[in-house]
């Protein structure tokens, strides 16, 4: 991986977007930890991400997870035994495999009376752990993010009023197109991370991201995802780059 501001890294197949995506996680994380002394990090849910997860858990004392603080890119506002959750995910595919007895891992309250209320309580949290000031935005080490083929990221979906939110680290979303109300971390908090890793994998996908990488319709969300500060990768796999003017990636 290089130093720009965006790259986009078209892989054969999810093995190999695993491989380039682990090494980069630890890259960051021990950067992180070197510079300041903790690793920030939020991960996302579906279905892609789960191989990345597996290979995380299969070194079972990485000590980077000693000094690692984890939130959640997104939540389904469901139980966190449910089998929709992002945390029940993340926690059964990793987090159970891990040799640690405490861990820094921060899932949405998803017990509170309303999704509203649960945001609010994790931005809440956000601010107490990253020791922020007022209107300060945390700076994650690494937000990892998945994509949908409407170019939905996070839970940040198209047309959606929480593309303005501008004040908020989180919000709560909710359509009728989602079985589940959601909790999604917001823009400004995105594009405040110091890196961003997309995985994106499967030809369904193809269409968005030739949006996303190669056109500018800012209806899609995941083209809204650009760090001020830090970098962007698109790990791609070549069916989902299948679409790519250049296929290669940049
Ligand atoms: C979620 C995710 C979501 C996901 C995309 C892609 O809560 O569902 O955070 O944003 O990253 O929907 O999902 P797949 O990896 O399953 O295609």
């Amino acid at each position: 991986m290089t130093n720009k501001a965006r790259e986009v890294i078209v892989l054969e197949n999810l093995e190999q977007m695993t491989e380039v995506a682990v090494d980069a996680f630890k890259k960051i994380a021990k950067q992180a930890i070197k510079e300041r002394g903790r690793f920030m990090l939020a991960f996302s849910g579906g279905k892609t991400p789960v191989n990345f997860y597996q290979k995380l858990a299969q070194n079972k004392k990485c000590s980077i997870w000693d000094n690692t603080h984890l939130f959640l890119s997104d939540e389904r506002f469901v139980p966190l035994q449910n089998s929709a959750s992002n945390f029940h995910l993340i926690k059964s595919t990793l987090l159970d495999k891990l040799c640690f007895n405490h861990f820094h891992a921060y899932p949405v309250e998803v017990a509170a009376e309303t999704s509203s209320i649960a945001a609010k309580k994790y931005e809440e949290k956000i601010r107490e752990i990253f020791h922020l000031k007022e209107n300060e935005l945390p700076e994650f080490d690494l937000i990892m993010l998945g994509m949908g083929a409407d170019g939905h990221t996070a839970s940040l979906f198209p047309n959606d009023s929480s593309l303005n939110e501008k004040r908020h680290l989180t919000c709560a979303v909710s359509n009728d197109q989602h079985e589940h109300e959601r909790i999604t971390l917001t823009l400004p908090v995105i594009n405040r991370a110091r890196n961003v890793i997309f995985l994106i994998e499967g030809a369904k996908k193809a269409e968005a991201v030739k949006v996303v990488i190669e056109g500018q319709n800012l209806n899609y969300p995941a083209s809204l995802v650009k760090p001020s500060l830090g970098q962007v990768v698109f790990l791609i796999d070549t069916a989902a780059g299948g679409l790519l003017s250049n296929k290669g990636g940049e």
